[in-house]
C-alpha cells in the first residue's frame, strides 16, 4: 500500500551484533519500501527505532537511558513516534511499555515484516485518541525475511544474513529466548540476493547467522552454500559469522582451504578453556575438541587468522578452571579475543544455578582483567610479527583522520594508509608498517 500525503522521515538507531545492524538496515528497506525517508539524525524523524541488543545487562541499561534521552525529543515533537525493536523489546516486552510510557512501539526481531503496518496503527489509533502503545512480540518459527530488501549503506562490503535464531541452548544466552528457533533461508534466495549486490558494486560478503554452519536449506548445507558463494563471478572475499566450534567440519575447511575468495580469518567462540565449565555452558564440545579444530584449521588454512568470544565468571567458574581458559588463550594464540563477564539473563538456565554460585563484582572484573591482558599481549605479539608484511586490502571507507582510508585484510586486520577517499572500493596491496596492537598503519605499495 502506497503512503499518501507528505512523505514521513524515519531514522534507526542500533545497537549489538552483526545480525542486528543487518536487522536494522532491514527495517530500512521496509520503511523506504513505503515511502518513508531515512534520515541520519533522530532530530529530523517522525519515526525514531531504538533497535536494540539483550545479550548483557549492560547492553541494556545502555540503550534504555538512550531511549530516555530520545524521549526529549519528544516534548518538542509531540507527534514523533518512538519504537524500541530487536532482542530487548523482546525480552522486556510490555513491561518496557509500562516502565517507559513514552514508548509506542515494542517490536521483536519476527516482526519486522509487518513494521510499517504497526506504524500505520499507531497513527490511526492517535488520530482516533485511542491508547497508542503497541506490542508486536510473537515469535514466528518460519520468519526468516525472505523476500525482503535490506537498505544498505553504499560501499564494497555487505551482510548477508542466511540464517536467524538459534537451536542451541547454550546455558548462559538469551539469543534462542529472543529470536526463536533457527530458520534457514532459501540458497536460491541468497544467491540471488548477492547476485544483485554484485551487481551494485559489492566485491565482499559475510555470511550472517546466530550459528551460521549449521545452515542447511533442502540439500544445501553451509560448506556447499559458502563455496557456491564464492564461486560467483564478482565475488572477491566472502566472511562468515559467527560459527559453532561443534559445525567446523572438515567439509567447512576444504571450503576454507579451496576457494580463494573466502577469506583466512575463523571466528571460533571458544566462551571457556574448562571442559566443566564448557559443559555447564552446554557447549557440546571439550577443549581438546575445540584444539583439534584449531589444528584441522591450521593445516588447511596455514595463515589463518583465529579470533574468538570468551566468558569469565560463568557461575561457578573457581580460579583453577579460569586459569584454564588463560591457558587455552596461550595454546591457542588467538589474533583477537572479545571478552566478556558473564551477565545473569533471567529465563537463562544458568540464572536458575545457585545464588551462592554466582561470582562478586569484584572477582568477576579481576578475571576480565587478567584475560584482557593475556589476550592483548598475544594480539600484539602476534600483530608486531605482521609488521613488514605486504597484504591485500579492501579500501572500505574514509579514516578518520582526513587524507586517511581504512581498509582490512583479508585476515580481517584493521589497516589504515594515506589515499584518496574516491578510492573506497578497491583492492591495492599496503605494506604493515607499524601496529598499535590492535591495528595496522601501512603504506600503500604501488609497484
Ligand atoms: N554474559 C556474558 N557474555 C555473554 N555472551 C552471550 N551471552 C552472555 C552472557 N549472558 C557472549 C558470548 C557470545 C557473545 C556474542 O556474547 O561470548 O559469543
Amino acid at each position: 500500500m502506497l503512503q499518501t500525503g507528505p512523505a514521513k522521515r524515519a531514522y534507526v538507531e542500533t545497537y549489538g551484533c552483526q545480525m542486528n545492524l543487518s536487522d536494522g538496515e532491514l527495517m530500512e528497506g521496509l520503511l523506504a519500501a513505503r515511502g518513508y525517508e531515512i534520515v541520519r539524525n533522530p532530530e529530523d524523524a517522525d519515526v525514531v527505532l531504538v533497535n536494540t541488543c539483550a545479550i548483557r545487562e549492560h547492553a541494556e541499561t545502555r540503550v534504555l537511558g538512550r531511549v530516555s534521552q530520545l524521549n526529549g525529543l519528544k516534548r518538542e515533537n509531540p507527534g514523533l513516534v518512538i519504537g524500541v525493536t530487536g532482542c530487548m523489546a523482546q525480552r522486556l516486552g510490555t513491561t518496557l511499555l509500562e516502565q517507559a510510557p513514552y514508548v509506542d512501539l515494542v517490536m521483536g526481531p519476527d516482526g519486522y515484516r509487518s513494521l510499517p503496518d504497526a506504524l500505520e496503527r499507531i497513527a490511526s489509533r492517535r488520530a482516533s485518541r485511542a491508547g497508542t502503545q503497541l506490542a508486536v512480540l510473537e515469535l514466528d518459527a518460519t520468519e526468516n525475511y525472505q523476500g525482503l530488501e535490506q537498505r544498505r549503506a553504499e560501499g564494497p562490503v555487505a551482510w548477508v544474513p542466511v540464517q536467524r535464531g538459534c537451536d542451541h541452548r547454550c546455558t548462559f544466552c538469551i539469543v534462542p529466548y529472543v529470536r526463536g528457533p533457527e530458520k534457514n533461508r532459501d540458497a536460491a534466495d541468497v544467491i540471488a540476493e548477492v547476485e544483485g549486490l554484485v551487481a551494485g558494486g559489492v566485491s565482499e560478503v559475510t555470511l550472517l547467522g546466530q550459528t551460521v554452519n549449521s545452515y542447511r536449506s533442502g540439500d544445501t548445507t553451509f560448506p556447499m552454500l559458502l563455496r557456491r558463494i564464492a564461486r560467483m563471478p564478482g565475488i572477491r572475499r566472502v566472511r562468515f559469522t559467527s560459527p559453532h566450534p561443534s559445525d567446523v567440519t572438515p567439509e567447512l575447511v576444504e571450503v576454507m582451504a579451496e576457494e580463494p575468495a573466502v577469506c583466512e580469518h575463523l571466528h571460533l567462540p571458544a566462551q571457556s578453556g574448562s571442559d566443566r565449565t564448557l559443559k555447564r555452558m552446554l557447549r557440546r564440545y571439550t577443549v581438546a575438541e575445540l584444539l583439534q579444530k584449531v589444528a584441522l584449521v591450521r593445516e588447511a588454512v596455514p595463515d589463518v587468522a583465529i579470533s574468538t568470544d570468551i566468558i569469565v565468571a560463568f557461575p561457578g567458574e573457581t580460579d583453577a578452571e579460569f586459569r584454564e581458559t588463560l591457558d587455552l588463550m596461550r595454546t591457542v594464540r588467538f589474533d583477537e579475543a572479545y571478552t566478556y563477564k558473564y551477565s545473569m539473563r533471567d529465563g537463562t538456565p544458568a540464572a536458575r544455578l545457585p545464588a551462592e554460585e554466582f561470582l562478586g563484582a569484584d572477582e568477576a572484573q579481576a578475571r576480565l582483567a587478567e584475560l584482557i591482558a593475556v589476550s592483548r599481549g598475544i594480539a600484539a605479539e602476534i600483530n608486531a610479527g605482521e609488521v613488514g608484511r605486504v597484504e591485500e586490502v579492501l579500501i572500505e571507507r574514509p579514516g578518520r583522520k582526513e587524507g586517511q582510508l581504512l581498509a582490512h585484510t583479508r585476515r580481517n586486520k584493521v589497516v589504515s594508509f594515506e589515499g584518496d577517499a574516491g578510492r573506497v572500493g578497491e583492492y591495492t596491496r599496503v605494506e604493515l608498517c607499524s601496529t598499535s596492537g590492535a591495528t595496522f598503519h601501512g603504506v600503500e605499495v604501488t609497484a
